[in-house]
């Protein structure tokens, strides 16, 4: 596993440092006020003020932030040191009082105290670096406090075995384990040249996701889909009338993204 850290890390180290300059982060909007979530996010997960909050692989914290924004105490915490001295920078200058863990997920006990944290917070495109779901919700379990909540916003893993080409599904739902990607560029920018291009994901179906969640001690409380996702990961996905992008017509219609509660 160590050497999936290692390659994963210097993926996401060259992206994050490329991150802080795309558009799609917008970091200067981020800094004058900008609130980075998602109205159905703050919606589900309710009132964060005085809460203590952990968002987990938070990436260089515009997120994180956002939560600070609407009045929680927030740490984020990622195994990208480049993320997390990026995620500082802008707490800094946007004045958020927040504190940052550089850390691999597994090892978020050795950083957090356990019994803490009212709300656990993941956000789309995280799950799938991990290759141990079990493990990763026996931990978001202890790091709960009792009635604490899990917030799982996500890629919904049947939108991730569409094909890279064309609208179509063309890899296994139920596959459980890892793929190896080679691929130049980054979801902000697909253009942009990059030199670390191989990456380890894993693949998993959604009722491996919410099995580890219950099995962990966690009681469900929602699971929501939803159709439309907020990147153009694909050149044929189409843009609807929210802005979000979705396979052509005809293609017919499936969930993009999912949102789960679950509370200790
Ligand atoms: C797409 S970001 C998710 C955050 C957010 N939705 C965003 O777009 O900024 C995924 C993050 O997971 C982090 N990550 C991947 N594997 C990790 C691990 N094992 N431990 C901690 N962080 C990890 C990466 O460094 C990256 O910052």
């Amino acid at each position: 596993m160590d050497k999936e850290i290692k390659v994963n890390s210097r993926w996401w180290n060259e992206r994050a440092l490329l991150h802080k300059k795309s558009r799609y982060y917008n970091i200067n909007k981020l800094v004058k006020g900008d609130i980075r979530l998602r109205d159905f996010e703050i919606k589900e997960v309710g009132n964060v003020e005085e809460k203590k909050l952990l968002h987990l692989q938070c990436h260089i914290g515009t997120e994180t932030l956002s939560w600070a924004r609407l009045g929680a105490s927030v740490t984020g915490l990622d195994f990208s040191l480049e993320s997390i001295k990026i995620a500082k920078k802008i707490a800094k200058d946007a004045k958020i009082k927040s504190n940052f863990i550089h850390s691999n997920v597994y090892e978020s006990l050795k950083h957090c105290e356990v019994n803490f944290f009212d709300i656990v917070y993941v956000s789309v495109g995280s799950l799938h670096w991990l290759d141990n779901i079990s493990k990763w919700s026996d931990i978001v379990y202890k790091l709960l406090k009792p009635n604490g909540l899990l917030y799982i916003y996500e890629f919904h893993p049947i939108s991730l075995v569409l094909s890279e080409i064309r609208p179509e599904f063309d890899r296994d739902y139920f596959f459980v384990g890892p793929v190896l990607w080679d691929e130049e560029g980054s979801y902000t920018d697909s253009d942009i040249k990059t030199k670390n291009n191989k990456h380890i994901i894993w693949d998993r179906p959604l009722c491996e996701i919410v099995n580890a969640v219950v099995k962990s001690g966690l009681k469900l409380q929602l699971l929501n889909e939803r159709h439309g996702q907020e990147y153009k990961q694909f050149s044929y996905l189409v843009q609807n009338k929210n802005g979000l992008w979705v396979s052509p017509k005809g293609f017919g219609v499936f969930p993009s993204t999912y949102t789960l509660k679950a509370i200790k």
